[in-house]
């Protein structure tokens, strides 16, 4: 079981003014996969949102931070960026299967610019930010991820099992 942090970015749910929905699809989506260690909800504020990334990172808090939220084009969509300034290594390969599954079910999944990355010895997934959209990219993404996570803590070295 993985350690699991969920940080939603919501100006909206941050002030209260709407209930957090998707963060919750999170913990429902990943309950045969890991153990909910840290949850919150911030605002679109770019600084802080990496400062919590980079927190829970350089804590080794988390194997995992999945962030839902804030990677459409809305200005104050800022969820990539906080993650693009925190980040050491991209891995682009899992927003790019998010996109290519997600594609099949509607043409706006295009409309994402999720990227992914890895700080220390933690990886961090942007999702969308509504929880259909989380339960289809955790569906494309979670069989594959544990074994990106496990090569990351080095308890596997070896690809192909
Ligand atoms: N991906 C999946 N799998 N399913 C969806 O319904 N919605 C898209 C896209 N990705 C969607 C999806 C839409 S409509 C938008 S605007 C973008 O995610 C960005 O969402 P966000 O700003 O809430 O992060």
């Amino acid at each position: 079981m993985y350690r699991i942090a969920i940080l939603t970015a919501s100006d909206k749910g941050a002030s209260g003014q709407r209930q957090d929905l998707s963060g919750p699809a999170i913990r429902e989506a990943c309950a045969g996969f890991g153990q909910v260690c840290e949850y919150a909800v911030l605002a679109d504020e770019r600084p802080a949102l990496a400062a919590a990334l980079r927190r829970i990172c350089d804590d080794d808090a988390a194997d995992i931070i999945f962030t839902t939220g804030g990677t459409g084009f809305s200005p104050r969509d800022i969820t990539p960026e906080a993650t693009l300034d925190v980040v050491e290594r991209l891995a682009p390969g899992i927003p790019e299967a998010m996109r290519a599954r997600s594609l099949q079910v509607t043409d706006r999944a295009m409309l994402s610019r999720a990227t992914a990355g890895i700080r220390g010895r933690t990886l961090i997934v942007n999702l969308p930010g509504s929880p259909k959209a989380v339960r289809e990219c955790l569906e494309a993404i979670l069989p594959a991820l544990g074994h990106g996570i496990d090569i990351l803590r080095s308890a596997a070295s070896e690809c192909g099992s």
